[in-house]
């Protein structure tokens, strides 16, 4: 017999918050009152260590991004040029009576890296990898009060990547308590192997772990449930768990009309499942649900619930620019945000999986996700990177990502690694079918790719191995038309596009040609600017890539290529390609690290999106008859005329083929405009003036309004203006920060690549006339003020409610 715990009560921490009532499974949230030393103390494995002098804080936490910056730190520029080492982390707990008799469990869903864990001095044990998430048992060792869980977090051997990877326990903790007899860890599976026009076949397998010496009858129920959290429909089996067994059961369940899961409305249901025991609910989990089908054709590309789709993606890394890789949900949403904005419907989880929350959000938002598993195998990228690992551990790591992330309906495709050597070499093969096997026996829904550089089919052992449902190239785009020869009857997807490389409001004039920096692998990386810049017109890129328009047309232009991921969404943190320090960050990204979208993210929008479109750069601060080139960006119109002071410069259209228009102007101080027509009437218009002197600071918040929860933010930008209001694109001022009431700042950046000020100082430079602060909630409801000041300007305040 076994006590069913039907009410919710914090016995974990003051701060514990518990999520589930009445469900026989309780989930709290572990984040909270951790105590933390960067340095390596052994002795603090064993309950007895006094960590009285310890910092408290917080989870999810990232002590790398705390600086500071530095040319000697081992990770070098390409890691971000932040420090790592070894940290460890405490926590006191106390579980209450309710605990007894049932299952204790702590969730970690990501360690970076080598994380080890004891619990009252009991090893638990370790993870090299530094990306997925795991579960530990602490019930055999837990006390009546004061247990104590320490985590030696291990980021020291370096380099170990090739960008910024953070350091610590950088994503969220739970502590979850279960009957002996529950649903095992990430032991559910939706799928929907059959939908029809008004009808779709749901199958639910769930995998229950029965820890007690006693064979039982169980209950099983699953429910299906609208987005409004009605019971649509549900079924209930009996069956019969031997005694301490995990044993796997199947259910299948019919839904009419169902609505499907699309870009535009990603409608999302949730299977609720439900064990009893004599009556009695012993364990509850939900899953998410969305329905929809999909096709890759070799011919003809991507297809959703039947309509044919061009997969218009980005590659992301993990971090959240001046947050570093400490995850915060608003700040992934505020990424995804943006990007939908721009008409991406896709994301490719460059190169391991990500916070669980980001999916989450990618099923709510409606993103097409490539969900990647490693960016090496055994043969190592970096000198101390996982491949020292891979052979002992790849089989459990790539279980682990299958098996949290398969209910997700916003992953299409499992990708099992990026740019890998093996591809060059027989064990390629070997390795690609025990991957693609891997994946296979936890999900056959999906296809499974890698993204490949090799495109002779001869000599790509991976392709060779036969084990990719779906080719994924880099770059060699000039490839694309000779594919469907090479790889007869293969779909192809292009994993990433461009790595051209740009600085917002970087405007070299005289503009030049398209260059390459460096040339090719044999020049050495001194090309480019001497501030360490890239100019932000689209006309530069790393060697293997191309500019975001030639990489553009060329998928556009592909019918059998069924989309692109450009290589990056937003600037990360390290490999500032092609710069040595002080360069810490890179300048790939459409949209640059503090968020502030670069010109070329009009382009994709004209591109990408039905809404009427038109931009112009640069700006219209020049020398008295310089002639400089203007560019601009539109859609939705049949031609575009530009004016200086109200006289036309021309019209111009573009041609076939052609992404912008451009014009060379001398300049002449006053107004620069541009209006776009179709069939001679005005779409749109916009003009730039000539900026004064700098006089002022101008606050915007993306959010007035936020929650009173301790996590929640508002991003403000900041913009230097003159007196008019006008953005002074060349202001660099120092602008202090002073926040009062029921926010801290968390964060500040300027989106300059080369910036060597803390992402933690109350202070941030302008960058091309802007800043960026990060305001974020106490956990009492009540106003934020925000002020910003700056020698020789007006100083400026904002207001944040948070509720
Ligand atoms: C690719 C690689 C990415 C990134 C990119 C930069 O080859 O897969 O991780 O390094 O180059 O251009």
């Amino acid at each position: 017999m076994y006590k069913i715990v039907s009410i919710c009560i914090c016995v974990f921490s003051l701060y514990a918050q518990c999520f589930s009532q009445n469900t026989g499974r309780t989930i709290s949230n572990f984040n909270d009152n951790w105590k933390f030393v960067h340095a390596d103390i052994k002795e603090a494995k064993n309950p007895s260590f006094n960590d009285q002098a310890w910092r408290v804080l917080s989870l999810p936490h990232d002590w790398s991004i705390e600086g500071p910056f530095g040319a000697n730190h081992l990770t070098t520029n390409q890691g971000g040029a932040l420090p790592t080492g070894i940290g460890w982390y405490r926590k006191t707990f106390n579980l209450s009576q309710t605990a007894k008799d049932r299952k204790v469990y702590i969730e970690f869903d990501g360690i970076y890296r080598n994380s080890q864990v004891w619990i009252n001095g009991h090893f638990l044990g370790k993870r090299p990898f530094g990306y997925n998430s795991f579960r530990y048992e602490l019930t055999p060792f837990l006390l009546t009060k004061n247990n104590i869980i320490a985590v030696k977090v291990d980021n020291s051997e370096q380099p170990n990547t090739r960008w910024y990877s953070g350091s610590g326990i950088y994503r969220n903790v739970r502590l979850v308590i279960t009957s002996p007899i529950a649903i095992d860890y990430q032991g559910i599976f939706v799928s929907t192997p059959n939908v029809r026009e008004n009808v779709a076949d749901i199958k639910v397998q769930t995998t229950l772990r029965n820890t007690t010496n006693q064979q039982s009858t169980l209950e099983i129920r699953q429910s299906i449930i609208d987005h409004k959290g009605k019971i649509l429909l549900s079924k209930q089996e009996r069956v019969s768990l031997s005694k301490d067994s995990l044993q796997n059961f199947t259910q299948n369940l019919t839904l009419q009309q169902p609505q499907l899961w699309t870009l535009d409305k990603p409608y999302l249901y949730q299977v609720k499942t439900e064990i009893l025991q004599k009556n009695q609910i012993i364990d509850t989990q939900f899953s998410p649900l969305g329905i929809r089908t999909f096709k890759f054709d070799p011919a003809t590309g991507f297809y959703l619930n039947g309509v044919p789709t061009k997969i218009l993606g980005v590659c992301q890394h993990h971090d959240s620019g001046a947050l570093g890789a400490a995850v915060n949900v608003r700040a992934m949403e505020r990424q995804l945000e943006i990007l939908k904005a721009m008409g991406c419907n896709g994301i490719r989880m460059s190169h391991n999986p990500p916070a669980p929350e980001l999916l989450d959000l990618c099923d709510k938002m409606g993103f097409i996700v490539m969900d990647e598993a490693f960016d090496m195998w055994k043969k190592k990228k970096s000198k101390k990177d996982y491949g020292q690992y891979f052979e002992e551990w790849h089989a459990r790591d790539l279980e682990a990502m299958v098996k949290r992330d398969r209910n997700h309906p916003s992953i299409f495709v499992w990708s099992i690694g990026n740019e890998i050597r093996e591809q060059f070499d027989s064990t390629g093969r070997t390795y690609a079918k025990e991957l693609a096997g891997i994946v296979k026996k936890f999900d056959t829904t999906r296809p499974i790719t890698s993204a490949l550089t090799e495109n002779e089919p001869d000599k790509n052992h991976i392709f060779q191995s036969g084990a990719l449902d779906v080719l994924g190239f880099n770059y060699k785009h000039e490839a694309y038309s000779e594919f469907p020869k090479r790889f007869p009857n293969h779909s192809i997807i292009a994993t990433e596009t461009a790595s051209a490389l740009e600085t917002r409001g970087q405007y070299d004039m005289p503009k030049a040609g398209i260059q390459l920096w460096p040339k090719d692998s044999k020049s050495p990386l001194v090309e480019g600017n001497t501030d360490w810049t890239a100019p932000a017109y689209d006309n530069v890129a790393a060697y293997w890539g191309t500019t975001h328009e030639e990489s553009w047309k060329a998928v556009k232009n592909a019918p059998h290529v069924a989309g692109l991921y450009v290589w990056t969404g937003f600037d990360y943190l390290g490999e500032p390609h092609p710069y040595s320090y002080p360069a810490r960050s890179s300048y790939f990204g459409i949209i640059d690290l503090a968020g502030f979208p670069k010109d070329v993210y009009y382009m994709y929008q004209s591109e990408w999106t039905q809404k009427p479109v038109l931009h112009l750069l640069p700006h219209w601060n020049w020398k008295a008859g310089q002639t400089v080139e203007v560019w601009a960006y539109y859609n939705q119109a049949d031609e575009v005329e530009l004016f200086v002071n109200n006289k036309s410069q021309g019209i111009r259209k573009k041609g076939k083929d052609e992404l912008h228009v451009s014009w060379k102007v001398p300049f002449e101080e006053g107004s620069l405009k541009v209006i776009s027509r179709k069939a001679g009437k005005e779409v749109l218009s916009k003009e730039v003036f000539t900026a004064g002197k700098a006089q002022k600071i101008r606050l915007i918040a993306d959010r007035k309004a936020i929650a009173a929860d301790g996590l929640d933010l508002s991003f403000v930008t900041v913009e230097i203006t003159d007196e008019k209001g006008n953005i002074v694109l060349d202001a660099n001022h120092l602008v202090q920060f002073s926040v009062e009431g029921k926010g801290n700042l968390v964060g500040v950046d300027n989106g300059y690549q080369a910036s060597l000020e803390s992402f933690k100082a109350p202070y941030r430079s302008a960058y091309h006339g802007k800043c960026l602060a990060i305001i974020q909630s106490k956990k009492q409801a009540g106003k934020i003020s925000l002020k910003a000041s700056a020698e020789g300007l007006e100083s400026s305040e904002i207001e944040i409610i948070t509720k």
